[in-house]
């Protein structure tokens, strides 16, 4: 049996540089859609999928993000008194339990294989999981949880990717895809960032992954990839020589909120979803006469 995964890995230590000026001096994980942080939505899918601890590998200015998953006492004294009681068992409900997190910083930013690599010792000699918190999943169950399933089946390293059209294609990671169903197939090949015309596929690595520890110690030695970075899909290529990769392709949607069109889009989908919402949001949208400009 495969041994099971508790631990959780969150890249935070980007730098936003496409959120200007937004992310100047809050971490583009704090981006809001609707009312919660983009961080928050990864943590609630990771918990979903029975993850218990928690490592965000942070950087500078990254502060707002430990405090947000910690408790608020003077915050939570004034909803106290004001009988907020349902706004501050959210805001309970949302924490991991104490003890439950860790923080580690990625000194420079040389990728997302060396941020990886720095929650190595956090993480230990364990499978992990690892999302990245800028991809917004809305699945049934979640991804992460879709992944488990594959994971619990097959065991190995488990990636969740999705289809993007042509023109997207280079501004990912890309699979190549052997033959089994969409619930858990084998990856033969992966390749980031390629040129369009080099893709093994249209299959994208969508930022959801069960990976296995021996991950780490290819990452310590991993020259610089595309873009000059350490890549995780470099290292993860070369441990596919000894260890099975299974990839999912999963029910749901996917927003790349890293992006300004996604984030807006994601905004949109989830607000009309809520049912506190939805009315007063549609009814101002029909003032806006948008078909003129759609
Ligand atoms: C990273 C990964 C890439 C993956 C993407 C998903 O790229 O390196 O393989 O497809 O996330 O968002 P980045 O977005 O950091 O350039």
């Amino acid at each position: 049996m495969s041994k099971r995964v508790r631990t959780a890995v969150f890249p935070v230590a980007g730098l936003g540089t496409r959120f200007l000026p937004a992310t100047k001096a809050m971490p583009k994980e704090m981006l809001t859609v609707v009312d919660r942080p983009l961080i928050q939505y990864a943590v609630d899918e990771a918990r979903e999928a029975g993850i218990e601890h928690f490592v965000f590998v942070t950087g500078r200015n990254k502060g707002v993000i430990e405090d947000h998953f910690d408790r608020q006492f003077e915050l939570e004294t004034t909803l106290e008194t004001r009988g907020k009681n349902q706004a501050l068992e959210e805001l309970r409900k949302d924490l991991p339990s104490a003890g439950r997190t860790s923080f580690t910083r990625q000194q420079e930013p040389l990728g997302l294989g060396h941020a990886v690599w720095c929650a190595r010792d956090i993480v230990g000699d364990n499978p992990f999981a690892l999302l990245l918190p800028d991809m917004l999943f809305k699945g049934e169950p979640g991804v992460l949880k879709q992944m488990m399933d594959a994971y619990e089946e097959r065991g190995g390293n488990v990636i969740a990717v999705e289809e993007v059209p042509e023109s997207e294609i280079s501004s990912y990671g890309v699979v190549a895809r052997g033959d089994g169903p969409d619930s858990g197939f084998p990856i033969t090949g992966m390749v980031e960032k390629p040129k369009r015309e080099e893709a093994p596929s249209n299959l994208i690595i969508s930022g959801r992954y069960i990976l296995q520890p021996e991950l780490f110690s290819l990452l310590a030695d991993q020259p610089r990839g595309a873009g000059g970075e350490i890549q995780l899909t470099d290292a993860m290529q070369t441990l596919m020589h000894n260890q099975r990769f299974t990839g999912v392709k999963y029910r749901g949607q996917s927003f790349d909120c890293g992006s300004k069109i996604g984030f807006l889009t994601a905004n949109v989908v989830y607000a009309l979803e809520r049912d506190d919402i939805r009315p007063g949001f549609v009814r101002e949208l029909r003032k806006l006469d948008l078909e003129d400009q759609l």
